[in-house]
């Protein structure tokens, strides 16, 4: 007869493997369907599902001056350096309402923290906000380019633009950080599996 406790039977009855059974606990994702894609399957779909299960960072990217104000949602941002302190922003081009990032040549990455969901909804579009009226959402001040920095976040960088590349339908913005805010709040706003979260 099979033991009740210490073993575990596998598809041959004759196949039985005794564990040790000293305390200890095994934390084990729920294993869900598993796809594995070679090259010539990997479609813009599967890419943004798999991309669906990196948390990442939401962020209020701003700019000013001469080509105008503009404020935008965005996660596709990461630390390139610190020494000089760089910044990098991925940007849509297809959105042309972003080329004044460009012309205006400077950008502040507002780091937002999980109070802030209706801000990062604003400055997404989805709330139907004119963008004209998405900065009323939040008290902004200006450290060093020019560009609204927001008050009340997690982090500011204040960036001067210093390099741009294009790459299929974005544009990566390399960003020298003039200026640093540290803020208050402590918890970000992080957005998973295609919703905001609070951590
Ligand atoms: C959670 C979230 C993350 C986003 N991340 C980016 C991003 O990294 N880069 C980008 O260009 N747009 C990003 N977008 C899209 C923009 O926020 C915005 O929806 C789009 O530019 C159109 O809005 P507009 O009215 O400002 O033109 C993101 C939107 C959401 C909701």
């Amino acid at each position: 007869m099979a033991q009740q406790t210490n073993s575990a039977v596998f598809d041959r009855p004759s196949l039985l493997v005794s564990f040790d059974l000293r305390p200890y606990i095994v934390i084990q994702e729920p294993v869900r369907e598993l796809h594995v894609l070679k090259k010539n399957e990997v479609g813009p779909q599967t890419y943004r599902d798999a991309m669906a299960r990196f948390a990442g960072a939401v962020h209020v990217v701003t700019t000013d001056g001469p080509a105008g104000l503009r404020g935008t949602t965005i996660i596709a941002a990461c630390s390139v350096s610190d020494s000089p302190p760089t910044v990098l922003v991925c940007l849509n081009r297809e959105n042309t309402k972003n080329d004044v990032f460009t012309k205006n040549g400077n950008f502040a990455l507002n780091t937002l923290s999980r109070h802030q969901q209706a801000l990062a909804e604003g400055f997404s579009g989805l709330t139907g906000l004119p963008p004209e009226e998405r900065f009323s959402l939040a008290k902004w001040d200006r450290i060093s380019t020019g560009a609204p920095t927001l008050i009340g976040g997690l982090a500011v960088f204040d960036c001067e633009i210093i390099d741009t590349k294009d790459h299929a339908t974005h544009r990566i913005l390399f960003g020298q950080v003039t200026g640093i805010r540290i803020d208050d709040a402590v918890h970000p706003l992080i957005y998973f599996e295609r919703r905001y979260r609070d951590f």
